[in-house]
This record gives structure tokens, sequence and C-alpha cells, in this order.
């Protein structure tokens, strides 16, 4: 096989693996959505981290905003409710964008809602908001560098990019009689299936640099990254 033969097949395979996780992934959120996870929306970032504690966006009267992946719409009404000039708000799920509708018109609030991969041209606006945030949606990208790419490009300058995700580490150890133990390779990067309430998802576990080479090389100014845990399980593992 020639060099050029090689780097096609290598473009054709990441290009099957991408459309099996859309497809993978899009049937898992349109026929299980957040019944088993459950939405992890604003004001919480995750399980330790709140927008009330960090103050990550502050103020946001007058603002545009963009949410990635916006699931069923519960961080969208927490920034409706705060004087925003535009909600936007994009996910690859019919379903999870259907209800993000619902939610927020019962909640008599309004954003223009996209359904799309992250990873895709979707028509929303260049140069255009404030701020972009997601939350607990960044990693299912089969393409961070593209996704950190195009999400520069819906910023103004001096835009803002606020995130959350699952912190690698915890995909790797276990908590397993009062000790932890290391049971996956941080280092490995492969896609892998997870079985979920009888849904299948697709899913990576990308190292923490990772993350920060990909905002680097897009050209974003990392102003924070924030690592909590849960004081006393820390304390119950330290002690025993
Ligand atoms: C854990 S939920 C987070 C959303 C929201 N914070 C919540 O808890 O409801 C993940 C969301 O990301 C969406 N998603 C997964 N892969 C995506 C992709 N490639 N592009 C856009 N959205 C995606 C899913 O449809 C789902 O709504």
């Amino acid at each position: 096989m020639t060099a050029e033969e090689m780097e096609k097949t290598i473009r054709e395979d990441h290009h099957d693996e991408k459309y099996s996780v859309y497809k993978t992934n899009s049937f898992y959120w349109n026929t299980k959505g957040n019944d088993f996870l459950g939405a992890i929306a604003l004001p919480f970032y995750g399980a330790f981290i709140s927008e009330e504690k960090c103050h990550l966006f502050g103020d946001v009267t007058g603002k545009k905003l963009l949410e990635i992946g916006c699931g069923n719409g519960q961080s969208l009404q927490y920034h409706g409710e705060r004087n925003v000039s535009e909600l936007w708000g994009m996910d690859i799920s019919e379903k999870q964008i259907a209800k993000a509708k619902q939610h927020l018109t019962e909640c008599g609030l309004s954003a223009k809602l996209i359904c799309s991969p992250m990873e895709e041209d979707c028509g929303i606006p260049e140069d255009y908001f404030d701020f972009v945030y997601s939350i607990y949606a960044i990693g299912w990208t089969t393409d961070l560098d593209g996704t950190f790419y195009r999400i520069a490009s819906y910023l103004k300058k001096d835009g803002f990019f606020i995130f959350s995700w699952s912190h690698p580490i915890h995909k790797c150890v276990a908590a397993e009689n009062d000790m932890l133990t290391f049971n996956k390779c941080y280092f490995d990067e492969s896609w892998y299936s997870v079985s979920l309430d009888g849904g299948v998802l697709s899913l990576s576990d990308r190292k923490l640099s990772i993350y920060v080479n990909a905002l680097a090389k897009t050209g974003f100014v990392i102003e924070q990254m924030i690592e909590e845990s849960d004081d006393d399980l820390f304390s119950c593992i330290l002690r025993s």
C-alpha cells in the first residue's frame, strides 16, 4: 500500500467510526434520553461544582448564549431566566431538542434550537455569541479539535467558552474494599461501548492533556480549570 492509499484508508476508517458513533449515540438519546442518567444541568456543572459557588458566567444580562448538547433544555431554562438577549441550543438528538422546546415553552421561555452533531456545520452564526457553553456534552464529540474550532468561530472576539465533562481519571479508578484501584489505562482513548438501561452508548476517554492542547491549538486562553471532589468520600478513603 502506498502512503497515499494508507492515508485514504485511515481517513475512511475515521469517517466510518464517526458515523457509527453518531448513529449509536443519537439512537440512545432519541430512545432513552436522560431517563437513566438524569439531567446534569445548571446551576450544576456536575456533582460537586455549581455556578452559584464558582460564578463562571457572572451576570449574563443582555448577552447572547449558545449551548452545545443542550439535552432537555434545563440549562437553557437557567439562563433564560436571567435576562439574556438571545438563547440558542443545539443537540444531535431530535427527541432531546423536542423535549427542550416543550420544557422551555412550559417555562414561558424560548430559544433557537438546532438538531445537529456538534462536529458539523449547521448554520450557527459566526462571531456572534458572548458565551458558548456545554454541560456534560463536549466529550461525546468524535472530533475534539474540529468542535473547538467551530465553537471558537461562533464566539465574538473576547467571548467565553465554558464547559464541564467527566474527569478522565474517574474512568480509570474504582473504589474496592475501601481502596482505590486502577482498572483502566489512562492512556487508552479508543472508543468503547457502554450498556446503560438496556441501551448502548459509544464513548472515548480522552486524557486531560488532549483537552488542554486542543484548546490551545484553537487559540483559547484557559482562565480556570476546576477539579473538585466530595470531601466526605475523600477523607473516608484517606482514613482507611
Ligand atoms: C448528558 S447529556 C447533557 C445535556 C444536558 N446537560 C442534560 O443533562 O440534559 C448529553 C447530550 O449531548 C448530546 N450529544 C451527544 N453527542 C452529541 C454530538 N455529537 N453533537 C451534539 N450533541 C450530542 C446528547 O443528545 C445529549 O442530549
